[in-house]
């Protein structure tokens, strides 16, 4: 049997970092894998999660099983965190899943489950995890234009105009806030007619929320998901807590099946429960039970929502002393997008030659398609950054 397995291409990011372990250079800076780091390059366990894990570990009893969605109160918490009150509780079903890469996973099944016939329209570029997990379950892909690679914003109109194409019931993956791997997103006018034309299509959205509150700030950057969920008959939400909880390793993230009619909702609960036992039954807990811990206890939660917030503004600061350092050094506003996109990626918007140029020449990497972290840098490097990516010529 084993002899039919065949080598699989190595993930490119997972790569980049092996490249730069093995990178013998001081000055080498690490704008690949996606995760936060702090000025000081590390990436900390939120004082928030310290602390209820420390209460967790004294007052837990038993680790025995919870259930096949998950504790409930993890649902009721996550859901007030993102829907905040855009719909009633009742016409939510959810189910904790590993990550958001789980929920993402069981929104796949449930949607091939539901309609194999649905094409699932992903933005170009997306998250690459998007397009290769719909590859293996032989999902059928769409892409949608999204990064106009002169203004590095958004494509609105080639967007809208590819959409326009899709087929009634297909379903459409959204970021709903800091898009990965671009930086760029919609505005709030855009969101709302971009509801219009799924509503006149009968497309279903799927929303992928992996960066809420490193944008705009926790609420802001939970309202395009909000319309969303509010504006149309049904849709999928799928969340992470990786990042804005900073529990990378815990696996904590929660599926959401939104529908209009409350009727419907028991049926989709059963659903995800139901794929959630196929997969791998009962869904982590240990981070889900923090997450739930910090967001039902007014202190935890207020200094966990402070520090994620001395995140997201270092973050921004960042953006603007890079954009500014640009300027200064090619004296035009060229870059000025590195301030106007949020989350934790850019894409700087050159070429793989010129991104090789970088790491060959000044120790600095990024991901081939020039999504550089933001997270990556600090007042140190940034200036270091900004000369190379002007003597590099981009
Ligand atoms: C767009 C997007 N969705 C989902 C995820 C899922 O992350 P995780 O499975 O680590 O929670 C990520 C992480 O990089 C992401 O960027």
């Amino acid at each position: 049997m084993f002899e039919n397995l065949k080598e699989l291409p190595a993930d490119k990011i997972l790569a980049l970092m092996q490249l730069y372990r093995d990178d013998p250079r001081e000055q080498k800076i690490d704008l690949g894998v996606g995760v936060y780091k702090n000025a000081e390059g590390v990436t900390p366990v939120m004082r928030a999660v310290k602390a209820a894990e420390r209460k967790l570990v004294e007052e837990q009893q038993s680790k025995s099983y919870v259930g096949l969605v998950g504790d409930p109160a993890y649902s009721d918490a996550m859901i007030e965190l993102i829907l905040g009150d855009a719909v009633e509780r009742n016409k939510v079903g959810a189910a904790a899943t590993p990550g958001g890469t789980g929920a993402v996973r069981q929104a796949f099944e449930l949607i091939r489950l539901a309609n194999p016939k649905a094409r699932v329209w992903v933005s170009d570029p997306t998250w690459p995890n998007h397009t290769t997990i719909l590859a293996y379950l032989g999902m059928e892909m769409k892409t949608y234009r999204y990064f106009d690679s002169e203004t590095r914003g958004v494509d609105f109109d080639g967007m809208m105009a590819d959409l326009k194409t899709a087929d009634k019931g297909d379903v459409v993956l959204l970021h709903g806030c800091c898009h990965n791997p671009t930086g760029a997103n919609l505005n709030k006018v855009e969101w709302q007619a971009v509801i219009d034309l799924l509503n006149e299509r009968g497309l279903v959205p799927m929303v992928d929320i992996a960066y809420q509150g490193f944008g705009d700030g926790l609420e802001a950057d939970a309202e395009a998901t909000r319309m969303v969920a509010a504006g149309v008959p049904e849709c999928l939400i799928a969340a992470s807590c990786s990042k804005n909880f900073g529990v990378y390793r815990e696996r904590t993230g929660l599926l959401m099946a939104v529908c209009q009619d409350a009727g419907r909702t028991g049926i989709n609960q059963g659903t995800l429960a139901f794929l959630n036992r196929q997969n791998y039954s009962f869904p982590p807990d240990h981070g889900a039970r923090v997450v739930t811990m910090i967001l039902t206890d007014p202190e935890l939660r207020a200094d966990w929502a402070a520090e994620l917030e001395e995140m997201r503004l270092g973050m921004l600061e960042i953006r603007q002393q890079l954009a500014d350092e640009l300027q200064r050094l090619t004296g035009s506003d060229r870059f000025a997008f590195l301030a106007q996109h949020r989350g934790m990626f850019s894409r700087l918007g050159t070429t793989p030659e010129l991104v090789q140029k970088l790491r060959d020449d000044h120790g600095i990497y990024m991901v081939g398609d020039s999504r550089m972290n933001i997270a990556g840098l600090n007042a140190a490097t940034v200036p270091v950054l900004a000369k190379a990516i002007v003597d590099a010529g981009i």
